[in-house]
């Protein structure tokens, strides 16, 4: 059984390998593969992975390096996606350009996500065409690669048949600090459901061993105006705007550290005014767009600190054991990211139809958004993928939203398959983060000046 990981450089590899060893009984895998494009990058990053599997696990799972897709996909049964076409250099740029003309500028949201969108859409069809090329004929693509929304629909328009699932760990991080917050060590006993597009959804409940969260949930974030855990509030130098060393392993959070802190305090703004339903961290992005704005530096954005952070401490850390052998485990990045790709493996491995939070096709599972949308929901998970589950009608604020961000992204799908400028424009233009249709051509000119060589021409 082999798994491959696309974007074996990231500083998420070695953490997703850590997850997937010590799950290795249920997944009886034998090799992993590391595959990029930046071999230099890769090649540092397999020095830990190397360690995790044979020093730190003592497991006997192969691990093979290349740059070389046929080697990397072939007799693949499963590909951990998790690219990042552009790198940090252009996850900068979708910061700071829409920063530049007053909106909103991050990763995966509004017009940044937006570009980012547009840079990784061809080279996610290339990830499938391969897989059809090379891997066993019934492979399963996981996906991390943002943005998972716009990745998600482009698959289902230009390879509707394509082995893959889209996923997010966002709403898995959110439980985690909500365990944390609420003093539950074992989080596997949370049950939750929830509803929305990736990184624009809520949680209509959540459980614990079958009594109600949410009601103790509100209590605590209006207690604390934000969503934190206590241990997080009374180490105060974890909190603000200052970056913390965000080596973290599994102990620590990331999502808590650095300009996270703005995120967390929004779910606390939301739920005073919106208290029925917990709200995705990201839509701060689209119902606080003006604040992000006002307290963002746009000089030195989240793009900045992951550099500064978790990146440095990875390749640091490497170096340090390069030259006395020794590792501090803290330097890479592990937890339940790893842990939610692993174990969607397992289920679909081994059929077990558990429960999982997924982007997949709506199929009439919200009956008031269209059946074509790529929605994200829970799902029971097989052998054949995802299962939707039914559920009642969402209310009309949340609808309206959905189908403003939904049409946006698909027009951006449109747009950039058919290379019009015009759709593009109109995907801009349509999204909440943009206040008026001028900004939103002045923001993709500039984009399309920063893309060169990534984009498609529009015209
Ligand atoms: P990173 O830059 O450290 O790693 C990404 C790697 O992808 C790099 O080594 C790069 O060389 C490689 N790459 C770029 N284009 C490629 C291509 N066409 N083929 C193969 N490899 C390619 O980034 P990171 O911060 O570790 O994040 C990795 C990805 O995971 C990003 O897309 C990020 O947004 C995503 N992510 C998603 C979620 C989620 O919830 N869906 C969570 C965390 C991270
Ligand atoms: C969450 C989201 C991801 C996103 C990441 C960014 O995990 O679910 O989709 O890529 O945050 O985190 P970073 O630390 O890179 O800002
Ligand atoms: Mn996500």
């Amino acid at each position: 059984m082999i798994i491959t990981i696309v974007g074996g450089g990231s500083t998420f590899t070695a953490g997703i390998v850590k997850s997937i060893a010590l799950r290795r009984k249920e997944l009886e895998v034998d090799e992993i593969r590391l595959f990029d494009l930046d071999k230099e990058r890769q090649d540092k990053v397999a020095v830990v992975v190397d360690w995790i599997l044979h020093e730190d696990l003592k497991c006997d799972i192969k691990l093979t390096v290349t740059t070389d897709p046929e080697t990397a996909y072939t007799d693949a049964s499963f590909i951990f996606a998790q690219m990042r076409v552009g790198k940090y250099a252009m996850r900068e740029q979708d910061e700071k350009i829409p920063l530049r003309h007053g909106c909103v500028g991050q990763e995966t949201c509004g017009t940044g996500g937006m570009a980012y969108g547009m840079r990784t859409i061809f080279p996610m069809m290339k990830v499938i065409d391969d897989a059809e090329k090379y891997a066993k004929p019934n492979y399963w693509i996981l996906n991390y690669s943002n943005p998972a929304a716009i990745v998600s629909e482009a698959c289902r328009v230009l390879r509707p048949k394509a082995r893959i699932i889209n996923i997010c760990d966002m709403p898995i991080a959110i439980i985690d600090v909500v365990a944390a917050a609420m003093n539950i060590k074992d989080k596997e006993n949370i049950v939750y459901d929830y509803f929305g597009l990736n990184h624009f959804g809520w949680f209509t409940s959540i459980e614990y061993k079958g009594k109600d969260l949410m009601e103790p949930l509100r209590a605590y974030i209006k207690e604390h105006k934000i969503l934190m855990p206590e241990a997080y509030l009374k180490d105060k130098a974890a909190l603000g705007v200052t970056v913390q060393n965000e080596g973290t392993g599994t102990e620590g959070n990331r999502h808590t550290k650095g300009s996270w802190y703005y995120v967390w305090k929004g779910v606390y703004e939301i739920m005073e005014n919106f208290p029925e339903m917990l709200p995705n961290t990201y839509l701060n992005y689209y119902l606080q767009q003006k604040e992000f704005v006002e307290h963002s530096d746009p000089t030195h954005t989240r793009a900045n600190e992951v550099m500064e952070t978790r990146e440095k401490n990875l390749f640091d850390g490497v170096d340090t054991y390069l030259a006395t052998g020794k590792v501090d485990e803290k330097v890479f990045y592990a937890g339940s990211h790893g842990d939610w790709i692993a174990d969607l493996a397992i289920a679909l491995k081994n059929d077990t139809k558990a429960r999982f939070l997924v982007i997949t096709e709506n199929r009439g599972a919200i009956p008031n958004m269209p059946y074509d949308a790529m929605v994200e929901v829970p799902a029971y998970i097989g052998k054949n993928g995802p299962e939707v589950i039914a559920r009642d009608p969402i209310p009309l604020f949340q609808q309206g939203l959905m189908m403003q961000q939904l049409n946006s992204e698909k027009l951006l799908v449109q747009g950039c398959i058919e290379g019009s400028y015009e759709k593009v424009l109109q995907a801009f233009t349509l999204n909440k983060t943009v206040p008026s249709m001028n900004v939103a051509k002045a923001i993709l000119d500039d984009m399309i000046e920063a893309n060169k060589g990534y984009w498609p021409e529009l015209k």
